[in-house]
């Protein structure tokens, strides 16, 4: 197995260290998705120009107010707002010199009318960001569920379907705050800092370069604390993906834990992952939450030096009150968008956590892949050949060895053995959800590796014997195959297959909704409405693995009467391990230990071979040697 857990087994990819960078991710996102969107991308860009100008704006007024009209030393860079406010003044007073209260009046006026603005700024960006995210997760989504559909059969036997429904919501819903808060969030708070750090130089440079100095302490601080928030939330959000897993095992496997009484011991397990995974995410929130606050105390230490030395100046006459109050404004809001980045930091980081393991999974490349020119075949005869065919899932533990078989067009063979002879593995291949190792399998003359998936699908249609039922009416799920088929043509193979007088029982008959995992069918009858959707889809193979075995034996052999009718000219291949079935079937090959042991007729396997007596001979059929 060992070889296949590094590439499949995805709980073990994500213990092990960061494949991408932090740039590699964030670069993929916004080329690969971001880009996607380039209109909403735009209306974002300019609403943080335009959200920059109020977060501006505000000190700035403070300082031409303070100045000019209440200490009375105004400044030559503030003349042109003085003018403004000004004239805002003269046509509420519509005098030509306004008074002192109604500069003042007109001063607060502007004030609220930037706020007004920046409200408004502000509300529209939300909503624009995080229309921006949710187009970008569906888009994610859409491409990671396509992408799971096409990955190989043997990616899901490692992969554990709990982690897998956990990228889908928990990793995309992470993804998605990074792209608000993190990758627009943290444009707009990098051109913000830039920002103002430009109006603190033009007020005090040598101020300014006061507050930078704090800057170091920040960064040193920020990238010990990175450390451990980066770890605290992988491991947080590994938790939460086994407790997902945890759930669906007790959701699903409700019944099995019942009859094995094991409640007790499943809940207790659960408890201790629930417990688990609670601690882990408390600490990382507390190791988030000690570095905000770390940085709001680095924040206090830098207006204190800025009042200190501010108001010397100020004392000094260098330097007016309202350019002190502007600066420490300024210095204030420069220092909002580094606590932002650092308290987002965490979320960010579990967010480009996320994002890779949907990556890693994306990049997976499916083991079956469709041949670049794939041959389209309209038409299938539905003749199978199976030529020196050798398959092993695991490296050096053959399972199919040397298998040779010819099944002509219209033929009906049974392909009949003891467990674990290797039948499904046959059916695997035929599907292609694998490739034979060694060998070709063809059908029609073309070998499935040549043949495109959507023709290969059309003409072979396999039942599986865990009958899987999709969340939809009966109509939905019989139709799933061939959805243009009419009505008439569905009940027409409901009746043969014997499930037309179950369906019509149903409370609102063809247009019932089935439950989750269609429990309100039986097991057999939702074999029956698998088997009428593999008949239904019209396919000029029909595989049947094991698909009526938990039907009565009267009904099945009615289903094998019909099938006989209905088959005529599609070539079947039932796998079972009932005589009864088999009996009547053209052909038997009978598989032992991934080799063809002996086929031909019941009559003629009965004379000739001591296994096929056995295995009869074991379910109580009368041999007549
Ligand atoms: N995904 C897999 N990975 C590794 N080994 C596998 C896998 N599936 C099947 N095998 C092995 O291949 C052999 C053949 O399995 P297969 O499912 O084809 O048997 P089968 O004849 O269909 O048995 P049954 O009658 O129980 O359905 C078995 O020894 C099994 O252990
Ligand atoms: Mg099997």
């Amino acid at each position: 197995m060992a070889e296949y857990v590094d590439r499949y087994d995805i709980g073990s990819q994500e213990s092990s260290a960061r494949r991408l960078s932090d740039f590699e991710i964030v670069k993929r996102i916004v080329m690969d998705y971001v880009m996607r969107h380039k209109g909403l991308f735009s209306i974002n860009l300019v609403l943080i120009f335009f959200k920059m100008l109020t977060v501006l704006a505000r000190p700035y007024l403070y300082k031409t107010v303070l100045d000019f009209y209440i200490a009375r030393t105004p400044t030559d860079d503030a003349v042109w707002l003085a003018g403004i406010i000004r004239s805002l003044a003269v046509s509420l007073a519509k005098s030509s010199e306004p008074q002192l209260r109604g500069l003042l009046l007109s001063s607060a006026l502007l004030y609220v009318a930037i706020a007004a603005v920046e409200w408004a700024v502000t509300t529209a960006q939300l909503y624009y960001i995080e229309k921006l995210g949710l187009f970008v997760i569906a888009d994610i989504r859409a491409d990671f569920f396509s992408h799971i559909n096409n990955l190989s059969q043997r990616f899901f036997e490692y992969g554990n379907t709990g982690r897998l429904v956990s990228r889908v919501t928990n990793d995309a819903e992470a993804l998605k705050k990074i792209l608000s808060t993190g990758v627009i969030g943290l444009v707009g708070d990098l051109i913000m800092t830039f920002s103002i750090v430009l109006m603190m130089a033009f007020i005090d440079s040598q101020l300014t370069l006061v507050a930078l100095l704090i800057a170091p302490l920040l960064a040193v601080t920020s990238r010990v604390f990175q450390g451990w928030i980066k770890e605290a939330w992988r491991t947080a959000r590994r938790n939460v993906a086994s407790l997902t897993g945890k759930v669906q095992d007790l959701m699903y496997g409700a019944k099995l834990t019942k009859s094995l009484v094991q409640e007790e011991r499943s809940l207790i397990e659960f408890d201790e992952t629930n417990e688990l995974n609670m601690q882990t995410q408390i600490r990382a929130e507390t190791v988030s939450v000690a570095y905000s606050s770390v940085a709001t105390v680095l924040g206090s230490i830098m207006t204190a030096a800025i009042w200190y030395l501010g108001g010397m100046k100020v004392l000094g006459a260098t330097r007016t009150i309202g350019q002190l109050v502007a600066f420490s404004n300024y210095s204030e809001s420069f220092f909002t968008p580094i606590q932002n980045l650092a308290m987002l930091y965490g979320e960010i980081q579990s967010g480009l956590a996320g994002a890779e393991r949907i990556f890693v999974i994306l990049d997976e490349e499916p083991e079956v892949q469709e041949s670049e020119n794939p041959i389209h075949v309209d038409e299938m005869r539905g003749e199978i050949e199976f030529k020196e065919v050798n398959f092993s899932y695991l490296l050096d533990q053959p399972v199919l060895k040397d298998i040779n078989l010819r099944i002509k067009p219209g033929e009906k063979i049974a392909i009949f053995g003891p467990t674990g002879s290797g039948k499904s593995t046959i059916i695997n291949l035929l599907g292609r959800f694998y490739d034979p190792v060694e060998g070709q399998v063809i059908v029609d003359d073309h070998d499935l590796r040549d043949l495109s998936f959507s023709s290969l699908r059309r003409a072979v249609s396999i039942v599986l014997q865990e009958p899987y039922l999709f969340n939809g009416t009966v109509e939905y799920n019989l139709k799933f195959g061939n959805p243009d088929v009419p009505d008439e043509e569905m009940t027409r193979v409901a009746k043969y297959v014997g499930i037309h007088d179950a369906i019509t029982e149903l409370e609102d008959g063809y247009l019932t909704l089935l439950h989750e995992r269609g429990t309100n069918l039986s097991y057999g009858q939702r074999q029956l409405v698998c088997l009428a959707r593999a008949i239904i889809a019209d396919p000029r193979i029909l595989v049947f693995d094991e698909a009526t075995s938990s039907v009565d034996p009267y009904t099945e052999a009615m289903i094998q009467d019909t099938l006989r009718k209905e088959m005529m000219n599609r070539t079947v291949i039932l796998v079972t391990h009932r005589v009864s079935t088999v009996r009547d079937m053209d052909r038997i090959i009978l598989l032992e230990n991934g080799v063809i042991a002996d086929e031909g007729t019941h009559d003629q396997l009965i004379k000739r071979s001591s296994l096929y007596r056995e295995l009869c001979e074991m379910q109580l059929v009368e041999v007549n040697t």
